[in-house]
């Protein structure tokens, strides 16, 4: 990445590229079908609004305040609040575990795409033994989870990222607006109301605090808050960048396109027949159906699978550079070898969540296979805690001045947004955040 960001749109558009990937296409579907459709999807809206904005502006203020990554800026403000930035290290680390697993059921989707094998599956009980097929084979998701990671690796050694995120501000609105299209073709399918219905109307005896959790959760994941990615974001960003607005753009994206995957996803699963709880097969046996029953079908989903791909590498570059740029900073690691510990670290994660569907099927912590595990704990632990404790540590321990110099760019700004800003960071997040976490562990009920 250059040293800074050479306008605001192109901040945005890296920003957005980091936000946006496989937590707006296929993680938002499969947890709001899991979790009572509507009633998730308000808590989710009103998660993203007092907390994620806060949080997500706290991260950028730290970055562009130091022009550090996580754990050096935590250490620059904040002495021994460092340990913070290791909550994030560790939790990109582990997301990218799961994460390259569904990247390598993307890639095996567009392979079958491309070879027109895909168009054999049509049913929605079709699809829905192709996946389970898919996944519990041992050998070939984990080919093509590993040929993922070694993607990634190659396009980070071979400096070629800047010339993807160049090619991905052009194809991303691509995807949008196929997205779009997607959207209005499933919303003219027969019996779609009901699954509108089902996405939008809160049925407020399904919230629980589980489902509190998740929405939380998932609302922190697909901004890509809570592990400090974008306090490296930040430090890459100008002077003269409104932060306010380009947050407010960066979570109006991401929040547009996860609107836009639960818009495809549910009318097509009470118009086919497909079971909205499926879980984390939801995308995978839904979207075939569509674009089978589409003009061109392969053609449509082979350039479908490929937007998704380069969506999903936009988001595991950043999460890669996390633990890269820890490495580096706190080990003293080379850039060449700290990226290559990082994918070495990541091919062993994702041996372990690939397998956990075969022959690893019988190891499970909580009741939760390995993948699953990792993908409940960074979700809806891991990062929450993160957001957590960066309210916590801005709303209470940092200098003032620091966060509101950062927002309103050294009093150039109106300033009338910061006390709401504090008082959200002060108290209501942490609050909020804190009540949900005691509830889901069960130590306090309301
Ligand atoms: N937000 C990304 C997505 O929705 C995932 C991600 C999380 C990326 C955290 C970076 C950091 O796909």
């Amino acid at each position: 990445m250059s040293t800074k960001f050479s306008s605001k749109l192109s901040t945005i558009l890296v920003a957005a590229g980091c936000s946006v990937g496989l937590g707006n296409i296929w993680r938002f579907p499969y947890v709001a079908g899991a979790n009572g459709g509507g009633a998730f999807l308000l808590i989710y809206l009103v998660s993203i609004i007092i907390i994620g904005i806060p949080v997500m502006l706290s991260e950028f203020s730290m970055g562009r305040a130091t022009h550090k990554s996580a754990v050096g800026a935590y250490k620059e403000l904040g002495g021994r609040w460092h340990w913070l930035g290791l909550n994030g290290v560790l939790a990109a680390t582990i997301i990218m575990g799961f994460y390259y697993v569904v990247a390598g059921w993307t890639t095996e989707y567009f392979a079958m795409s491309v070879s027109g094998r895909l168009a054999d599956f049509s049913s929605a009980s079709q699809l829905k033994d192709l996946f389970g097929a898919i996944v519990s084979n041992p050998w070939q998701p984990l080919v093509f989870t590993l040929g993922f990671i070694l993607v990634n690796h190659l396009i980070i050694t071979m400096g070629v990222a800047a010339g993807l995120e160049r090619v991905s501000k052009v194809l991303m609105p691509l995807l949008f607006f196929i997205l779009i299209g997607l959207a209005i073709n499933s919303l003219l399918l027969p019996n779609s109301l009901e699954g509108v219905v089902f996405f939008l109307k809160p049925d407020f005896s399904k919230i629980t605090p589980a489902v509190i959790l998740e929405a939380v959760g998932q609302s922190f994941f697909s901004l890509s808050i809570g592990l400090g990615a974008l306090i490296a974001y930040g430090s890459y960003i100008r002077e003269e960048t409104n932060l306010r607005s380009a947050a407010l753009v960066i979570v109006a994206l991401d929040t547009a396109v996860a609107l836009l995957a639960g818009f495809i996803i549910f009318p097509a699963t009470t118009s086919l027949g497909i079971d909205p709880t499926a879980g984390p097969a939801l995308v995978f046996e839904t979207l075939p159906a569509i674009f089978q029953a589409l003009p061109m079908s392969m053609f449509l989903s082979t350039v479908f699978f490929v937007l998704l791909m380069i969506a999903a590498l936009t988001s595991t570059m950043s999460l890669h550079e996390v633990l890269t740029v820890y490495l580096m900073e706190e080990w003293g690691c080379s850039r060449k070898k700290g990226t290559t510990i990082t994918t070495l670290i990541v091919a062993v994660l994702g041996t372990v969540a690939s397998l956990s569907f075969s022959v690893l099927s019988g190891v499970k912590l909580f009741d939760l296979n390995m993948f699953d595990f990792m993908d409940y704990l960074t979700a809806n632990y891991m990062l929450p805690i993160g957001g957590l404790l960066t309210c916590i540590f801005v709303g209470w321990m940092l200098d003032r001045d620091v966060f509101e110099e950062q927002i309103t760019n050294k009093g150039k700004l109106g300033g009338s947004i910061v006390p709401v800003m504090i008082f959200l960071l002060k108290y209501v997040c942490p609050i909020v955040l804190f009540i949900v976490f005691l509830n889901s562990i069960g130590i306090f009920k309301f």
